[in-house]
């Protein structure tokens, strides 16, 4: 239809990336995109923190699986509830893959972080989704990663060593990398119910 919805429409998740590193001036070029999102009152809350470290990537996976292992384990005695054991067995899964299957080896991941004030984690998602779309359009493969969002949020030791102030919430993980190859057509989309108030 135009370049704009084409590039919508062709950002898939991508989970399997090659060890190439994605070069400075295009993550600086998709930040520089991310920046030019609305913000309530034009706020522009959003900081980011990009690590292009292979070992701390590891590191921080690592943090991650211990983190679900031992929620997952705390969840055990709930386990007769069928939704709690059905998260929890998908987690262990996870847990105990010998792949990486928090940052599937990305080799870059850009944070999104800003206080937690109102709006700000709204404002931070749209850049984030620019950051996506223009890490599309430079042939950049992107994945959101929201249960590293969810332990960053929880542990400040994580925040301390990333050097993200205390008072910042974690509102976007990003992996972004090079995938062998980007998926041909997008995953089906639901049918949204539309009202027409005319
Ligand atoms: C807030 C948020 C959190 C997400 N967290 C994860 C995650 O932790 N791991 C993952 O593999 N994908 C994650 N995703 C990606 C979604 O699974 C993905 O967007 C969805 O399946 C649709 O696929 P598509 O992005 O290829 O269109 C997340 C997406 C969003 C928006």
């Amino acid at each position: 239809m135009n370049q704009v919805i084409d590039n919508i429409k062709q950002r898939r998740s991508i989970r399997r990336y090659t060890e190439k590193q994605v070069p400075r001036d295009i993550i600086n070029e998709c930040i520089n995109s991310a920046i030019y999102a609305p913000s309530s009152h034009n706020r522009q809350p959003w900081d980011f923190t990009i690590i292009t470290n292979k070992k701390l990537i590891n590191e921080l996976s690592d943090s991650i699986r211990a983190w679900y292992k031992s929620i997952a384990q705390l969840s055990l005695p709930l386990s007769f509830i069928k939704e709690v054991r059905k998260s929890a067995e998908e987690m262990m899964k996870r847990v105990k893959s010998e792949k990486d299957l928090f940052f599937y080896q990305a080799p870059c991941i850009v944070i999104t972080h800003a206080p937690n004030k109102r709006f700000f984690a709204q404002d931070c998602s749209c850049a984030a989704q620019n950051l996506m779309l223009a890490a599309r359009s430079l042939e950049v493969g992107s994945c959101w990663i929201g249960f590293a969002d969810i332990v960053f949020n929880k542990n400040n030791n994580i925040k301390k060593k990333l050097n993200i102030p205390n008072s910042h919430s974690i509102m976007a993980t990003i992996a972004l990398g090079y995938p062998e190859k980007f998926p041909e057509s997008a995953l089906p989309r639901r049918e949204p119910k539309k009202v027409w108030i005319e």
